[in-house]
């Protein structure tokens, strides 16, 4: 089947041979957050992040229970939501978990078949499959739990030629900043609770069709005081790629358990977003005011020549300037990738951003993990939380 590509796929197909093709997926259709105050929400990431207005619901267009905002950069739909009462569940997700991922919307050619497939193959309902109108055509929609109460709905759009979703109206704002040049997003990790990870690989091996291509455990990835085992989930197709991370014993409180601790359960941990301009793309970030995990030491840099190896002569970055800017590099036999943090963005510290460019690589920055998670708790020192 032809299909428009979501992002690139890195030319995955060997690999993902194993894969099983019930659940086709032809991308990420949004993102959706449930949050405090959700038109400071999307004021934040229109300024921050330079995403633009799309769309909106609330009381003026009949939603009595709850208010949305959807904004939009390159192909990333971000949905910020909030509660008008106190008897939403909405509001009950934020009391327990603070402002955080709730739902990641797949884009699926049939809503229905992908509810089936994977109803039947064990996973727990959210949503049964329903079909929303308005005059711009129909959409059915369906969704199942995955870690936490994270959920997976499967958005069937083919009948639809509507800004984003029946309910919604185009929000024509006055204030537009311009874009940072973030176009896709590449992977999205999931913090699964002690001893979770295998249950959860199974899971989207199982349910999902997914195969698990890249694994690292505590002794890859260490600091003197924290540890953590990671494992990346990916479709047949390679489009959609989950990686997941479960707490491991070390000498202090490392980040993950942190995130537990903070988000009260599994969650949404961090939301990986191309561009393919990452110097100019930071440039702009920063000088909106999104703070980043701090530089790794000047020694890091000096070692880019020697772990970039033969990519170093592809490579067009000026070193200085990538220090300048703390944009990690790594390397893997296919090429190299330049990778940078932000900090939580919300006061719990839980849910952050990643800005990568990848020039081949297809790894997720593993060469970085220790410079990183050093970062980190220089963080969680000054929070007191290490
Ligand atoms: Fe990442």
């Amino acid at each position: 089947m032809e299909r428009e590509l979501d992002n690139t796929n890195y030319g995955l197909e060997k690999i993902f041979e194993g894969a099983q093709d019930f659940l086709p997926l032809l991308g990420t259709d949004y993102i959706e957050f449930y949050v405090g105050n959700a038109k400071q929400a999307a004021h934040f990431y229109k300024t921050a992040f330079g995403f633009q207005s799309l769309a909106y619901r609330g009381l003026e267009t009949g939603s009595k229970e709850s208010v949305s905002y959807v904004v939009k950069q390159g192909k990333i739909k971000l949905v910020l939501t909030t509660a008008l009462n106190s008897q939403s569940s909405i509001g009950e997700h934020v009391k327990k978990h603070g402002d955080g991922v709730k739902i990641i919307a797949l884009w699926v050619e049939d809503s229905k078949k992908s509810y089936d497939e994977t109803i039947k193959r064990g996973a727990r309902s959210y949503l049964n499959p329903t079909t929303e109108k308005d005059e711009f055509g129909k959409i059915v929609k369906s969704g199942i739990y995955t870690y936490g109460e994270t959920v997976h709905l499967f958005i069937e759009r083919k009948n639809y030629s509507g800004e984003f979703l029946p309910g919604f109206i185009k929000w024509e704002s006055r204030y537009n900043p311009p874009l940072v040049g973030l176009k896709y997003i590449d992977h999205m990790v999931g913090n699964v609770g002690w001893g979770e990870m295998n249950t959860w690989v199974k899971w989207y091996e199982e349910v999902m069709g997914f195969v698990n291509f890249l694994s690292f455990d505590d002794k890859q990835i260490h600091t003197d005081y924290s540890a953590l085992m990671s494992k990346v989930m990916s479709n047949g197709n390679g489009r959609i790629k989950f990686p997941l991370n479960e707490p491991a014993k070390g000498k202090k409180r490392s980040q993950i358990e942190e995130y537990l601790d903070f988000y009260e359960s599994p969650g949404v941990q961090h939301i990986a977003i191309a561009t393919d301009n990452i110097i100019e793309t930071v440039k702009k970030l920063k000088s909106r005011g999104v703070d980043f995990l701090s530089a790794p030491p000047l020694e890091y840099y000096k070692e880019i020549p020697k772990r970039l190896g033969s990519h170093m002569k592809m490579m067009k970055e000026d070193i200085s300037e990538l220090q300048e800017l703390a944009i990690l590099v790594d390397a893997d036999e296919e090429g190299y990738l330049l990778q940078i943090f932000t900090k939580p963005v919300e006061d719990r510290p839980t849910l952050f951003f990643e800005i990568i460019q990848r020039m081949g690589a297809r790894g997720f920055g593993a060469g970085n993990f220790k410079a990183l998670f050093e970062s980190i708790e220089r963080e969680q020192a000054n929070r007191g939380t290490l």
